[in-house]
């Protein structure tokens, strides 16, 4: 037998920025694998609506409201975690956001939220669940939803792609120093989903056409699509992947001209 296995079964998962978009669909994918998923991000009944699919799934939702760029938050959410399940297996660093101001108009103040939610609020997640990881000997596995514009120069703001280029040699540096206590450290890079992050710009038909234009699959990518990777590093299927990059991108970084 040489298929190692895809299902999450008896695996405890906590997602950031779980309450809509990318983060609700990998919260209820990994469910839809086996897992149960703890669901953090601000607004209550986003988390509600999240945790409502998880449960029809049969698998336990726990809706934990958190401001993931406090770290008194996160201390708390991760007690409560591992006060009700005792270990944690899977983290999935999702929550983020975007101002997109040129770079001659961005403020201090700007600069500060973004870095905060994107990329210091991963790092503090990483360290808090991470020392639990190492604690409870889990083959723990973080997976972090970093982006494109990480590594390719894209108009979405010089400090959104700063966080997510940042995100992705962190995810090289975690990597390296946990894999001797079994922690598997990724990142999934998406090209364009459709999400309330998105859907603006994506309606904008000359936006999407220039999009489409350096996307070799002419097309944005489906929310599942982005389940099947996180699976597959949240895995034993995965289990030998680690510090790497997958950009689920239709093609876009690699295309020339
Ligand atoms: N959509 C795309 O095409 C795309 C492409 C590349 C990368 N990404 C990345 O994928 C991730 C998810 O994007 P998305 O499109 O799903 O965005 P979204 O629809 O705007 O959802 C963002 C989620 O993050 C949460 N969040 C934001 N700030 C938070 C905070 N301080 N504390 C806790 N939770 C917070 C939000 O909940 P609350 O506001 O209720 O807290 C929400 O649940 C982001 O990291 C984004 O950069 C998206």
């Amino acid at each position: 037998m040489y298929l190692p296995s895809f299902r999450l079964e008896n695996k405890k998962a906590v997602v950031t920025g779980a309450g809509r978009g990318i983060g609700r669909a990998l919260a209820i994918g990994l469910a839809e694998a086996g897992a149960d998923v703890s669901l953090l991000s601000r607004t209550q009944e986003d988390l509600e609506d999240t945790a409502k699919y998880v449960r029809e799934l049969g698998r336990e939702a726990l809706v934990i409201p958190t401001d993931v760029t406090k770290r008194e938050d996160i201390q708390k959410s991760v007690q409560t975690i591992v006060e009700k399940w005792g270990k944690i297996d899977i983290l999935i660093n999702n929550a983020g956001m975007n101002i997109r101001s040129k770079a001659l108009e961005v403020t201090e103040e700007e600069w500060n939220k973004i870095m905060d939610t994107n990329l210091k609020s991963a790092f503090m997640m990483s360290q808090e669940v991470g020392k639990i990881m190492k604690e409870t000997e889990t083959n723990g596995k973080i997976i972090s939803v970093s982006s494109v514009a990480g590594t390719v120069a894209l108009r979405t703001g010089v400090v959104y792609a700063a966080t997510k280029a940042a995100m992705i040699q962190m995810t090289k540096v975690l990597a390296m120093e946990w894999g001797p206590y079994n922690i598997n450290v990724n990142s999934i890079g998406p090209w364009y989903f459709k999400t309330p992050l998105t859907e603006k710009l994506l309606a904008d038909p000359e936006y999407l056409s220039d999009i489409l234009s350096v996307t070799p699959l002419n097309r944005v990518g489906e929310l599942p699509e982005l389940v099947g990777p996180a699976v597959f590093l949240a895995s034993e299927a995965g289990s030998y992947v680690t510090g790497q990059t997958l950009f689920v991108d239709g093609g876009m970084t690699i295309k020339g001209f």
